[in-house]
């Protein structure tokens, strides 16, 4: 079936909480768990409105028969940061490894480019291997490493690399 890239509007609130919760139940990667986060519905859709009101930001999907397997996310930062943008991607698990997360990366990347953005950057688990494949495929490099990042619900740490990619 194919996959579409497209921009959230409002309508996809409900559709991507429910996205939302799923992968923070599949992934130990996320800032969040099975829990989800804690947003109702109009929040969300205010959310959306507000990231297409502003054109330098953008949160796109990957639909599949309609339905949100993927996500990717560009915010600016304000005034001397505002040359930067913070990156985030996550994509349902039964969908690995067909090229989505690379898909929602470069319509991201395009989007950086269009609007002059010349930082991209973004935390990743330093055990996950599959994004840091991801990223360094698509030219980002490692600025450090940022030991304790995360501690878990079980009381062990994660250690996060940050990356960059300099457009
Ligand atoms: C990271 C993530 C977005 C990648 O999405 P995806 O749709 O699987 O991405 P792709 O299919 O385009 O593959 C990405 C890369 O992983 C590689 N890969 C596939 N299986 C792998 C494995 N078992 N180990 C390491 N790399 C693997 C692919 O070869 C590809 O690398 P390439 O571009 O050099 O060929 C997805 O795994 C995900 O949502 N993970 C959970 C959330 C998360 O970690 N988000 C990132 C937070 S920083």
């Amino acid at each position: 079936m194919d996959i579409t890239i497209e921009r959230a509007q409002p309508e996809d609130a409900g559709a991507l909480i429910a996205f939302l919760n799923r992968i923070g139940a599949e992934t130990d990667n996320l800032t969040f768990g099975s829990e989800g986060l804690p947003i109702t519905l109009e929040e969300e859709a205010e959310i959306i409105r507000e990231k297409n009101r502003s054109p330098r930001n953008s949160l796109l999907l990957a639909k599949k028969g309609g339905d949100i397997v993927g996500d990717a996310s560009i915010e600016t930062l304000p005034r001397r940061m505002a040359h930067r943008a913070e990156f985030g991607i996550a994509v349902v698990k039964a969908e690995w490894g067909q090229g989505i997360g690379s898909r929602l990366l470069e319509a991201a990347i395009e989007h950086a480019k269009a609007q002059r953005i010349e930082i991209v950057e973004l935390e990743v688990r330093s055990d996950n291997e599959r994004a840091i494949r991801l990223y360094r495929t698509h030219g980002f490099v490692k600025i450090g490493t940022y030991r304790k990042y995360f501690k878990m619900e079980d009381g062990t740490y994660a250690d996060f690399d940050l990356m960059g990619l300099y457009l």
